[in-house]
């Protein structure tokens, strides 16, 4: 055993405990992307999901807002008459799930949020369900897995079947540049092929990482 390597629990601790400023830009792009679809959801459908397979705890450690809250302010600040929403949230850590559950109740009056303790992988399953038991659904995944081992090409081909779904994806190029030789079946499950490894070690980095994201984008 390593001692002086921190384990994983103690990494998603330090994670939370303020928000580093890549996180500050990847809640904005959320946030700028989240309202648009909410206000054009609220005009053509009459019900709209949010599902954010890798949760956290609601709050970062300072009180800021993690990925759940931003979504559920914002769809809330959107909301409309003759419409719901409802948000469907991923946690694995049983104690960031506990605090997820209590930073999303002030929401509920105005919305149906569902919490799963678990992982995305088997979650997933039960929330497409749900999603294509309402009529007239349109849905949002946000996929935000630490660096992308937990993120699989057969999660997009189950979300795909909903053709009314977005998904927006943190793409970790610099955890699968630097993993990938390590890890390499990982990457190839990510990318549901293994075409990543002509790409990842030839030429400069801009080329290969809009290459990398075309071959996701194709599929
Ligand atoms: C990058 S953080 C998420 C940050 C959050 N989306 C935000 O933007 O505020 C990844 C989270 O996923 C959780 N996690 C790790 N593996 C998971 C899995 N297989 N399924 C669901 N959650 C997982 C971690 O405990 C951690 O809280």
């Amino acid at each position: 055993m390593n001692l002086h390597k921190p384990s994983k629990l103690a990494k998603t601790k330090k994670f939370f405990q303020q928000k580093e400023s890549q996180t500050i830009t990847k809640h904005i792009i959320l946030e700028s992307y989240l309202r648009p679809w909410a206000m054009i959801a609220r005009k053509y459908f009459p019900t709209a999901c949010y599902i954010d397979g890798f949760a956290g705890p609601g709050r970062y450690d300072t009180g800021e807002e993690c990925s759940p809250v931003i979504a559920a302010r914002i769809l809330q600040e959107e909301s409309g008459a003759n419409m719901s929403f409802c948000c469907f949230n991923v946690e694995l850590d049983k104690e960031l799930y506990y605090r997820l559950e209590k930073e999303t109740d002030e929401f509920r009056k105005n919305m149906v949020i569902i919490n799963y303790h678990g992982s995305f992988d088997v979650r997933i399953r039960e929330i497409l369900a749900e999603i294509n038991k309402i009529n007239r659904c349109l849905a949002f995944f946000f996929i935000d897995p630490f660096g992308y081992a937990d993120a699989n090409y057969s999660h997009f081909e189950m979300i795909a079947q909903n053709e009314k779904t977005e998904v927006l994806l943190n793409f970790a190029y610099d955890s699968i540049q630097h993993w990938s030789t390590q890890t390499p079946e990982a990457v190839t499950a990510l990318f549901g092929t293994d075409e990543w490894q002509s790409i990842m070690f030839n030429g400069l980095r801009k080329e290969k990482e809009k290459k990398l994201l075309d071959l996701l984008r194709n599929k």
